[in-house]
């Protein structure tokens, strides 16, 4: 059987309250990606805190936390063929700082600052797990593949 991997993403709430989450799914697809979980939500102070825990007690902390509680997010599990979804992901979005990606990546097109980068993108496979199972139990992620023959 064929490998595949599989990463996560948050579109922020700055590119869904730009009426970016169709392009931004539209530039994952065309770039390979299948989604396997897919929802809008919205993160109160309690659940950024602790997906954010990591960054606890950097200067952006805070920041960090009034964005990503300032509208909803969209979240989805996202598969490619391979192994690589982690860093095709991360290539596809760029760098954190948007004024420092490259142009053709999400953030270059559709980040605003630092802070409000359009889109979060897991940064290993165990990260991604983790980061995932805030959103999505194992039984909403779907793994049915279309057979047209049926
Ligand atoms: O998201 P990425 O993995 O590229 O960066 P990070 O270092 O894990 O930081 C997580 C998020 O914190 C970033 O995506 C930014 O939204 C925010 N951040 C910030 O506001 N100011 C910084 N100096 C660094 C990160
Ligand atoms: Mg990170």
């Amino acid at each position: 059987m064929q490998t595949t991997s599989r990463t996560f993403t948050i579109i922020k709430p700055n590119a869904v309250a730009a009426g970016a989450t169709g392009n931004i799914l539209d530039r994952l697809i065309s770039n390979g990606f299948r989604i396997r979980a897919l929802k809008m939500d919205f993160l109160d102070r309690n659940r950024a805190a602790r997906f954010y825990a990591v960054h606890r007690g950097k200067p952006f902390f805070e920041p960090l936390l009034r964005f990503m509680t300032s509208g909803a997010i969209v979240v989805a599990v996202l598969e490619r063929e391979g192994e690589d979804a982690v860093e095709a992901l991360r290539t596809l979005v760029g760098a954190t700082d948007p004024a420092l990606a490259a142009p053709g990546t999400i953030r270059h097109e559709f980040g605003e600052s630092v802070t409000r980068n359009a889109i979060h993108a897991s940064d290993s496979p165990e990260n991604a797990r983790k980061e995932w199972s805030h959103f999505f139990s194992d039984d909403q992620i779907v793994e049915v593949d279309y057979q047209p023959s049926i």
